[in-house]
């Protein structure tokens, strides 16, 4: 038994015997006999492991101030996964009307709920006053009179967040970098309008404010950009203390802990920079002259992208002649693009192994691409892989739970791969195989 190569890529719980791996001991042999190629593989006890090594990072780190962690459902959510991320003490952060009625249908009790949106639905609003929802994340002026327009119709007060974007600008790639002024998220603390929301809601008898929101980008590998949002936050807070005597109670410093997709990548070691955070805010606090807020945070992408592997069955491979007389050998799976858009989004790059039997052929340069009617289907730009890769062989890739089966799309209506879950009980699909019955039905003729 030996773990596959760059071991901190794969799941905790797999390993490679005699060239197949394993997750959860089953050999992806058996499971794409079981369940068909492609799957999302989760391993489940691995899941769980990492949400509760989330919690504890940023429980122990910001002790004595009060911790709550929301798993981002948005980077993949069903009704198993809110389910086990809540009994590792996590509560769920959800953006849509889908992700709070998955997270509600989960039997997630709606005070351990927040509910983020730049441009939420009256309905989505409602749905969420109706459950008791834990937090609504305002995200604009506007919003502010609709949200206490609909809680005042219930008789109720909303528990508010404001999100403030505070200019600190960070992440993997434009599209996921959100704090930054130049796009469509939060209140700008630059221009005042964070504050402006944040008086207008302490003078708003249908909203209850509980504190001030950041989420600076995702897929983020430099801590810096946190404690610089934090220190911004705070200095907001002990602003909106002078001039209303409300001192908000928490922060919540949202999401984006980067993780490894490659073997040269290496994850943010949570510990490490959960401890610097909390120095940041501890410094900060006291130089601002104000007791320590309690806080909250909000990693989907690190909990749940590690946590799976895809798995696809090569079909045809074509070696390729290139211009500088080298030559690359063009490997296509059964899936591509529909299961996995962020290498054609963001100009994402993965790694790749053979994943059911050995070689001992040397590996040569590859480009894993999809099945879809477009070039830029490209799972992996470039991986090596063995030179006697052929069809029928498994590949097995990585770090794909998080935006993967959640930004899935049923392009050239090939029909979304299940999440088949390992490690709790017999293997099981948590979401079923689409199949083409399933996109008919919604062909109305
Ligand atoms: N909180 C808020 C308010 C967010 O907008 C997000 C992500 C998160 C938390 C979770 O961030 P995470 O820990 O997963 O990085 N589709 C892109 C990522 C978009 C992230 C959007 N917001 C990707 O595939 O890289």
């Amino acid at each position: 038994m030996t773990h596959p190569t760059s071991p901190h890529l794969w799941p905790e719980n797999t390993d490679v015997h005699d060239g197949v791996l394993h997750v959860n001991e089953i050999p992806v042999t058996e499971l794409a006999a079981g369940f068909g190629t492609p799957a999302y593989l989760l391993d489940v006890p691995g899941l769980r492991s990492r949400a509760a090594r989330y919690r504890r990072a940023f429980e122990e780190a910001f002790a004595p101030a009060q911790v709550s962690v929301y798993y981002a459902g948005k980077a993949f959510l069903s009704r198993a996964v809110a389910r086990w991320v809540r009994d590792e003490g996590l509560r769920i952060d959800t953006a849509s009307a889908g992700e709070l009625a998955t997270a509600l249908a989960a039997g997630i009790d709606g005070a351990e709920i927040g509910l983020h949106g730049n441009n939420k639905s009256v309905e989505e609003i409602d749905l969420a006053l109706e459950n008791g929802i834990g937090r609504l994340v305002i995200d604009s002026l506007p919003e502010i009179d609709l949200v206490a327009a609909r809680a005042a119709a219930r008789g109720q007060r909303a528990p508010v967040m404001v999100r403030v974007t505070t200019g600190v600008h960070a992440g993997g790639h434009d599209f996921i970098a959100t704090a930054h002024e130049d796009q469509k998220f939060g209140l700008s603390l630059a221009s005042g309008a964070a504050l402006q929301a944040l008086e207008q809601i302490v003078a708003n008898e249908h909203l209850e404010l509980l504190g001030l929101h950041s989420h600076i980008g995702s897929q983020i590998l430099d801590p810096d950009g946190f404690a610089a949002a934090a220190a911004a936050l705070l200095g907001l807070r002990a602003t909106l203390a002078e001039r209303t005597g409300h001192l908000a109670a928490e922060l919540d410093l949202g999401g984006g802990y980067g993780i490894a997709y490659t073997p040269q990548e290496q994850a943010v070691d949570i510990e490490a920079l959960a401890a610097s955070l909390a120095q940041a805010c501890r410094r900060e606090c006291e130089r601002l002259g104000t007791p320590q807020p309690d806080y909250s945070f909000e990693p989907g992408r690190a909990i749940v992208g590690p946590s799976m592997v895809t798995l696809y069955r090569v079909g045809t491979v074509k070696p390729v002649e290139l211009e500088d007389g080298g030559s690359r050998l063009y490997v296509s799976v059964d899936g591509g693009m529909s299961d996995n858009i962020r290498p054609a989004l963001y100009g994402a790059d993965y790694h790749a192994e053979l994943a059911g039997r050995t070689s001992s052929a040397d590996p040569v340069p590859a480009r894993v691409v999809g099945k879809h009617c477009e070039s830029g289907d490209i799972v992996i730009r470039d991986v090596s892989l063995p030179g006697d890769i052929a069809a029928g062989d498994l590949l097995a890739v990585p770090a794909t739970g998080a935006y993967g089966r959640s930004m899935a799309s049923q392009y050239n209506l090939v029909p979304r791969p299940p999440v088949v879950a390992l490690g709790d009980g017999a293997p099981r699909e948590i979401v079923r195989r689409e199949t083409v019955d399933d996109l008919l039905a919604l062909d109305l003729g």
